[in-house]
């Protein structure tokens, strides 16, 4: 089998980083789809397909990272980041918020990172990711103000 050849090269650093961002990706997906099976009550009732949405969303970002970072000569892991579902919507939404921070905050850093290197295309990918994160940050937050 003819081995695959990136044209661009990349440290074991930043794949290390897009490794990281599938792990949490796995995770904030299971995350917000067990809470969209687990949401109770009529607020429950009200928000539930923003959760489904939001898990669908992540899993397309699980897949795009790791297509980039089998590109780029790493292997996806299958391992996730621990999972935090929570007990009530509250509850789900303050672990949520708190998820999407953390992604922000990667992100921007494996932007940084994929700028430095000369990998121009990983930093577009996130780019991309990272309107998402912030958008599910704000929806987030914006849920969370009525529980
Ligand atoms: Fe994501
Ligand atoms: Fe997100």
């Amino acid at each position: 089998m003819a081995t695959l050849k990136s044209v661009t090269k990349v440290s074991a650093g930043l794949k290390g980083l897009l490794n990281e961002a599938i792990a949490r990706e796995i995770a904030v997906s299971v995350q917000y789809m067990w809470q969209h099976v687990q949401v109770m009550g009529v607020k429950g009732v009200a928000v539930k397909d923003h959760f489904k949405q939001t898990a669908v969303a992540e899993m397309k970002h699980a897949e795009k990272i790791a297509e980039r970072l089998w590109y780029l000569g790493g292997v996806p892991t299958t391992k996730p980041d621990p999972i935090t579902v929570g007990g009530s919507l509250a509850e789900f939404l303050d672990f949520d918020i708190k998820a999407e921070e953390k992604a922000v905050a990667l992100y921007k850093k494996i932007i940084d990172q994929a700028q430095k290197e000369g990998d121009i295309t990983t930093a577009f990918i996130f780019k991309e990711i990272l309107e998402d994160e912030e958008e599910h940050h704000d929806l987030f937050t914006t849920m969370r103000e009525e529980v």
